[in-house]
């Protein structure tokens, strides 16, 4: 099955409860929340708070996208609010182990995410402890930018790897995903497809989040 996570990072947080309803509407498996620093990435979003009111507003799990500095200060703060999965940046984190293993001891999913710059290969050693593996194709920080096809074959690798180790992390891609890019991102065996303008930049929340599921189904 395929989950579509729509990031809030573009919805009308003056409507912030119904924005998330007409995803859940439209099929959306999860919510993917992006927590920026201004310092990690150039831009600056929310918090623990906001991911608390998130989680009060829907029975979906809670995705948590950690673009910050030093997350591990804030990882209990994160997993109070009630996230369902915990994702780091593999370039931040220095004891990548002792992260994921904090995130998971708490009960919570642990992820690790890759900038379009950084390799697969770097991920050889903590690969088999994580639950899933993020592939940016944008450089984190904003909504609306363009996918960058390099990510393909980064999905399609993290795929044959898990294929042959017996491993079962998913494979979530973010940024620039569209209607266009859907098929081919879930045809290289990508399992979580967020996407952020594609949904809530359009006229029909659930419209745009229902078509999206359907390409990525088809494939
Ligand atoms: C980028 C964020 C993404 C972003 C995706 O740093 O991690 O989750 O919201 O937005 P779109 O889908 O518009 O590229
Ligand atoms: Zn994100």
């Amino acid at each position: 099955m395929k989950i579509i996570a729509p990031s809030l990072l573009s919805a009308d947080f003056t409507n912030l409860a119904n924005q998330i309803r007409y995803a859940e509407i439209g099929g959306a498996g999860w919510m993917h929340c992006d927590i920026m620093d201004g310092h990690f990435v150039p831009n600056l979003t929310f918090g623990p708070l906001v991911v608390s009111a998130v989680k009060r507003c829907t029975k979906l799990p809670v995705d948590a996208h950690l673009m910050i500095e030093k997350p591990d200060k804030l990882i209990p703060d994160f997993i109070k609010a009630g996230a369902d999965y915990i994702t780091v940046h593999q370039e931040e984190v220095k004891h990548l182990h002792r992260t994921i293993t904090m995130i998971k001891d708490a009960g919570v999913k642990a992820g690790v995410a890759i900038n379009p710059a950084t390799p697969v290969d770097t991920l050889s050693e903590i690969i088999e402890f994580v639950d899933m593996v993020l592939v940016m194709s944008v450089n984190p920080g904003f909504g609306g930018q363009k996918f960058i096809p390099s990510a393909l074959g980064k999905i399609a690798e993290l795929a044959e790897i898990r294929e042959l180790t017996g491993l079962d992390y998913l494979i979530q891609v973010d940024g620039g995903v569209n209607r266009e890019n859907t098929g081919d991102i879930s045809k290289a065996g990508c399992d979580v497809l967020v996407a952020g303008s594609a949904v809530f930049s359009t006229e029909n929340i659930s419209a745009a989040v229902m078509e999206l599921k359907n390409i990525a189904e088809e494939k």
